[in-house]
């Protein structure tokens, strides 16, 4: 089976949790890009939309479906996104579509997130996939110091500034073997907005394609 026709089975495999009357927080990405197509398809049974990018509020708006701001609604009952790479704890990697920041907001006040892949991004140890790390454009250099020190090789994604005016550093070179450790560790370097691993609020349910991860 051809990816894209994976994460399309994935995508519409989430809906298995969306439930009447829910307010659905919404990823990014081209796998949610089919989660948001069935969705639409479904749009009266739901009250709305939390968005997590201006790329996903566009498709949503584009189809109908209410988009609201997350002040008002308070926490979520469900959200569903994508990811770049996922262990076996469930652990992530997020952001190669540079929505991290949004995305970790929305996982945090969502009660269960659904984590919707391709089996191509289920991997042993996370880090083959360059780690993104959203930061504020005068910490760029600091930051990607302090990287250094900690054995990364941080590339600057030149050219990208994220919906909320940040930049972001994409590290190499690390197997990461104890992602909540280091997803704590890097919080807490001056000048970083979002650590790109979902470790520490991890993924509750993983579909890989239509199969429930167990
Ligand atoms: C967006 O910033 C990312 O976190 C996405 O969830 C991730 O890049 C997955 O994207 P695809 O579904 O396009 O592979």
């Amino acid at each position: 089976m051809s990816k894209d026709a994976e994460k399309r089975l994935a995508g519409r495999a989430a809906m298995r949790y969306v439930e009447d009357g829910m307010i659905v927080g919404v990823g990014t990405g081209s796998t949610v890009a089919h989660f948001i197509d069935a969705l639409a398809e479904h749009k009266d049974r739901i009250q709305g939309a939390v968005s997590s990018s201006e790329q996903s509020t566009h498709l949503l708006k584009a189809r109908g479906v209410p988009v609201l701001d997350l002040n008002a609604t308070g926490d979520i009952p469900l959200y569903v996104d994508g990811a770049d790479e996922c262990d076996a704890g469930r652990c992530l990697i997020k952001g190669g579509g540079g929505a991290l920041t949004r995305e970790k907001i929305i996982a945090a006040a969502a009660a269960k997130f659904v984590c919707i892949i391709d089996a191509g991004k289920r991997v042993d140890v996370l880090g083959l996939f360059p780690l993104p790390i959203e930061v504020i454009p005068m910490a760029r250099s600091y930051v990607a110091r302090e990287i250094v020190k900690r054995g990364g090789q941080p590339v600057w994604r030149d050219g990208t500034v994220t919906d909320n005016g940040n930049w972001i550093l994409d590290v190499h070179g690390w197997r990461i073997q104890r992602p909540a450790e280091l997803e704590r560790d890097l919080n807490q370097i001056a000048g970083v907005v979002t650590v790109g691993l979902f470790a520490q609020r991890p993924a509750d349910v993983v579909l890989i394609g239509a199969e429930e991860m167990r």
